[in-house]
């Protein structure tokens, strides 16, 4: 600890030596503000392995600090849970986020990014994802979350993977396995509890007709799939769709002491990232508290006391 005190503050003391860095704040929907969006937002679905793709809503604020070597940019970035899974290939503009009567999950992210030779890369991202909205305030019938442990919907979902490893064909079709429940829910349908759960499937090297010690296929040769199934009583209905074989995960980018110092010298951000995009605390989450809209973010071009200021952040909100 006492060495990487001493070695910070040598590298502080010859970046102050250097330049004092320089800060501009943009207007959140500007062009270079949207673009590093972007990245974050293909950064966070890329680097995860499990949960669901999320989708920008809103940059709520973003400063750039310029260094000789490069520009940093700190970012405060909203972002909605969509209902495609990370592993499902289709590019997160075709996924559609979750709507408020659907339980909505917000993620809000601190992100930190650096811009050399025209190339942005996440350094640093801090998320707090939650349901954002408590759906009784919607509707009576809505649907509510479970925890993924819920036994009774552990059950429906393994029945449905039955019903549909079940399908035959005249060809050797592949048998799945569960890989990942995704969310688990209940609804009251005329009068009836109804369970409704989302989860990924992993093929197997078994065949619908064998069953015998079935074990997934090797990342690199399953395919995959996401399956939605309900249930009323005992009957299960399932719907699944197969994806292609996967793509190799990409590296979380964390790299270099640099760029950490240079945030530390003029932010917030802690040199940990804290990944929290967990389906699993979602579920547990009970009480929201909606967070304000930040007052902030204004700027009054020309600082003339009869022009109304033009509001530069946060940027306009594309969901909701
Ligand atoms: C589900 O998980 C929670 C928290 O981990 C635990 O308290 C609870 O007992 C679990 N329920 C079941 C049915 O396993
Ligand atoms: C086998 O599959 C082919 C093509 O799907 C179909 O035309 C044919 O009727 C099937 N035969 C049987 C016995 O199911
Ligand atoms: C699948 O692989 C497992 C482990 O290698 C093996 O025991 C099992 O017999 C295989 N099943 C089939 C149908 O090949
Ligand atoms: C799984 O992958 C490893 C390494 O990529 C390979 O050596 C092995 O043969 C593969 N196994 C199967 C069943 O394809
Ligand atoms: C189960 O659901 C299917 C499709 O909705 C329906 O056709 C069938 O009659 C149902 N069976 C029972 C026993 O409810
Ligand atoms: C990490 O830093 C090294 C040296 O600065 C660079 O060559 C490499 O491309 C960086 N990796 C990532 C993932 O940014």
């Amino acid at each position: 600890m006492r060495i990487l005190c001493v070695f910070l503050g040598v590298l502080v003391v010859r970046a102050w030596a250097l330049v004092l860095p320089t800060i501009t704040m943009p207007p959140c929907d500007s062009p270079e503000a949207e673009m590093a969006a972007g990245v974050f937002q293909d950064y966070i679905n890329a680097q995860r392995t499990s949960g669901f793709k999320y989708a920008l809503n809103q940059i709520d604020e973003i400063k750039i600090i310029g260094t000789p070597n490069m520009e940093i940019y700190k970012m405060e970035i909203e972002l909605l849970e969509t209902k495609c899974h990370v592993l499902d290939p289709a590019p997160v503009t075709a996924c559609p986020v979750r709507t408020k009567a659907e339980i909505a999950v917000e993620a809000d992210c601190d992100v930190a990014l650096t811009k050399t030779g025209g190339v942005l890369t996440v350094i640093e991202h801090r998320c707090k994802s939650e349901p954002e909205t408590s759906t009784e305030d919607i509707c009576v019938g809505c649907p509510h979350l479970l925890p993924l442990n819920d036994t009774n919907a552990l059950q429906m979902t393994t029945a449905s993977l039955a019903v549909f490893n079940s399908r035959t064909a005249n060809v050797s079709l592949s048998k799945y396995a569960i890989l990942e429940v995704g969310r688990l829910t209940t609804q009251v349908v005329s009068g009836a509890p109804k369970l409704f759960s989302e989860y990924v499937i992993v093929e197997t090297n078994c065949t619908t007709t064998e069953d015998d010690n079935c074990v997934p296929l090797n990342q690199s040769m399953a395919t995959y799939g996401f399956c939605t199934s309900g249930n009323v009583i005992a009957n299960v209905s399932v719907d699944c769709r197969i994806f292609a074989p996967q793509q190799p995960v990409v590296e979380p980018a964390q790299n270099g002491t640099i760029p950490l110092l240079m945030i530390d010298m003029t932010g917030q951000l802690s040199a940990e990232s804290v990944e929290s995009l967990d389906p699993v605390k979602q579920a547990s989450i009970i009480s929201i508290v909606k967070r304000q809209a930040p007052a902030a973010g204004t700027v009054a071009p020309g600082g003339q006391s009869n022009t109304m200021p033009v509001p530069v952040c946060p940027g306009k909100v594309k969901f909701f």
